[in-house]
């Protein structure tokens, strides 16, 4: 053998890793160059004094890495290619590129590409910045948050176990419906609460599982500017409706009898950016619209957690009688947006179908 192993036995480190790091090393060093045989297992465990166990271990280390190959009947050899060359990415120049065929993207990668808004990254320094949808972080209660935080990651550790509850964890779905129907009337059981990755990820969800290309969406006219983007990148039919003092004119719906609208997104408690509130003779006259035509609501309850002093103004759910609302909350503003958590909740006959495409777009 010409090539030198040293191995501590007062290592603390056992003695195949020790093996394991001395070959790599003489075969990255050149010491040992690719196609180069090495010694057998018997012979190298001869020659070490150590058991044969403990090198063939290293070997089989070093073949599934790629470092080493055996050979049937000549032995075994150093790989002509080693694993950390692969690893290494040297920038390839662009006179180097070989061409291939134009990129074509799916109609909805096309709508991508032409939407409009993309997030702003970096904002320049202005006094007072009027920036919407930005909570105050320097409010944000960190200690509290952290002593919560390390509290129940300690004390209960099913939550980490996403495969146990596809609508979501359990607990969270109870303390959201107890929470939606003391505060803001909402009808609804803890198995109609779907968690989800911010009420964006409830928007693209509720057009996947509901809209074709050109079928319709009304929507606030003027209205949240994210909500308009997604459903225009799935295809959709924008259909403005005017907003008043008294929010959406929602006999204005009428007048597009043979739209066939699908879908209608409203911020009734609160209207986006207005903050018009949906009087109760409109949502009496939304309610009915919808059960009439068989479109379903959206109704965006973003930030009823906050008033200044009146209580505010129950949800559209919870007048809702004939499961025409698919209703849609968020953690963006009593939290902070980057948590992703928001929740939907949905009439009992469509949980299934929005439980198995969450799942699928995130298993
Ligand atoms: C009208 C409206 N809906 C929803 C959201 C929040 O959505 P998300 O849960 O995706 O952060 C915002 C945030 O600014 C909003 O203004």
């Amino acid at each position: 053998m010409d090539f030198a192993i040293t191995l501590d036995s007062n290592s603390p480190s056992p003695l195949h890793q020790q093996l394991y790091e001395e070959l790599r090393y003489c075969i990255l060093g050149g010491r040992l160059s690719p196609g180069r045989r090495i010694p057998s297992t018997r012979q190298l465990a001869k020659s070490l004094g150590i058991s044969r166990t403990t090198v063939t271990q290293t070997y089989d280390q070093l073949l599934s890495e790629g470092y080493i190959e055996t050979v049937v009947g000549s032995g075994t050899f150093v790989c002509t290619q080693l694993p950390d060359d692969l690893l290494r990415s040297t920038p390839i120049p662009s006179t180097g590129k070989i061409a291939r065929p134009p990129i074509k993207l799916s109609q909805y990668g096309d709508s991508l590409i032409k939407t409009e808004d993309v997030p702003r990254i970096a904002e320049p320094e202005m006094p007072i910045n009027f920036r919407y949808g930005r909570p105050a972080l320097d409010e944000f209660p960190l200690n509290l948050w952290r002593k919560l935080l390390s509290h129940y990651c300690c004390s209960d550790l099913q939550w980490l176990d996403y495969s146990r509850d596809i609508l979501g964890y359990k607990p969270l779905r109870e303390a959201i419906s107890r929470y939606l129907s003391r505060s803001r009337a909402v009808k609804c059981e803890a198995d109609q609460v779907l968690i989800v990755n911010g009420m964006q990820q409830a928007l693209d969800l509720i057009v996947r599982l509901f809209i074709e290309p050109n079928n319709v969406i009304g929507l606030e006219d003027p209205g949240y500017l994210s909500a308009r983007l997604i459903f225009q990148t799935q295809g959709a039919k924008l259909l403005p409706i005017a907003v008043d003092e008294s929010g959406l004119v929602v006999k204005d719906l009428a007048h597009y009898s043979n739209e066939q609208i699908r879908l209608v997104y409203v911020t009734p408690s609160h209207q986006f950016p207005t903050g018009a509130i949906l009087s109760l003779p409109r949502r009496l006259e939304l309610l009915t619209w919808a059960r009439q035509t068989g479109a379903f609501i959206i109704e965006d309850d973003y930030d009823s957690e906050y008033r200044y002093g009146d209580r505010p103004i129950p949800a559209l759910q919870g007048l809702d009688r004939s499961d025409s609302v698919l209703y849609i909350g968020t953690f963006s503003k009593v939290l902070f947006p980057s948590l992703r958590i928001g929740y939907l909740v949905l009439p009992k006959s469509l949980v299934s179908v929005f439980a198995r495409g969450k799942w699928l777009s995130d298993v």
